[in-house]
């Protein structure tokens, strides 16, 4: 148990900015080597400069861009000792959003985790040991007001960082998910008024995120959560989901006033 970041190989995703390069800067900052890589070439190759990391602009999510990934990770370092499944997208809306917008959340939310596990596992299951950190969202244990294909896929993929834990913590498989609620990043500049203005009060930086998830690296829970209170809206969903369900709509008429 525990997880020493110096002298670690560590692959990050969506790493061009956000929580990808908070994460890449404060595990480059205790001694890990990163390998960095995202969709904004000029964003990665940054971040992998001031890291002295290596950036792999680029899809990470289709199998031939995870495949790229993995290959150059491996080339650099022999092995991967934790894989950061972090690059994710939020397209907005319910049923009606674009058939394109529901398969890139699929894509990228959750086939590159499938496709990243794919490719590592077998040199991780020889070792007996090797990670996967799944960044997920709140969303993924609750929902997300004004998208489906993200509150759906983040599901999904905490789905499958559940049972990639399941099936191989016995074998030397450390998996977490790390399930913040609003970080001040793109991807929140981005969303809707009214989801904003739910989320920013409580919003925290990407460094507190990267600051949160080393601290998690000491003890290894399976849940990374920045935002601790998530686990009483998660108990509250449990024990009375028709009633959860019903707060949630009180908070999806409220943003529609907005
Ligand atoms: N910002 C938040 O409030 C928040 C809250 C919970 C979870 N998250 C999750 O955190 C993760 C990082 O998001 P962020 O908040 O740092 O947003 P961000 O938009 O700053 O970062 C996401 C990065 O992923 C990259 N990316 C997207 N698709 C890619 C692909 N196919 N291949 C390679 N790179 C790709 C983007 O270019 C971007 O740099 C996401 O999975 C997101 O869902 C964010």
């Amino acid at each position: 148990m525990g997880f020493d970041l110096d002298g670690a190989n560590v692959v990050i995703t969506g790493g061009g900015g956000g929580i990808g390069s908070a994460m890449a800067r404060r595990f480059a900052a205790a001694g890990a080597r990163v390998v960095v890589a995202d969709l904004d070439a000029d964003a990665v190759t940054a971040v992998a400069k001031e890291t002295g990391g290596v950036a792999v602009p680029g899809d990470a999510a289709s199998e031939a861009g995870v495949r790229r990934l993995i290959a150059t990770a491996v080339d650099e370092f022999g092995v991967v000792d934790l894989y950061c499944a972090n690059a994710g997208v939020a397209p907005e809306g319910g049923p009606e959003a674009a058939e394109a917008s529901w398969a890139q959340a699929w894509d990228v939310n959750v086939m590159a985790h499938v496709r990243a596990a794919e490719l590592l596992l077998p040199s991780w299951l020889e070792r007996c040991r090797g990670r996967f950190l799944a960044t997920v969202s709140s969303a993924g244990m609750l929902s997300m007001l004004g998208s489906a294909p993200y509150a759906v896929t983040k599901h999904g993929a905490l789905a499958f960082a559940e049972w990639l834990s399941i099936a191989y913590r016995h074998r030397g498989i450390t998996v977490q998910a790390l399930c913040p609620q609003g970080v001040r990043t793109s991807m929140l500049t981005e969303a809707g008024q009214g989801v904003r203005s739910l989320v920013e009060p409580t919003a925290i930086s990407p460094e507190q995120v990267a600051e949160t998830v080393v601290a998690a690296f000491a003890d290894d829970p399976f849940l990374i959560l920045p935002h601790p209170e998530i686990v009483d809206y998660y108990r509250a969903r449990a024990a009375d989901t028709g009633r959860w369900i019903a707060g949630m709509n009180q908070l999806q008429r409220k943003i529609e006033k907005m």
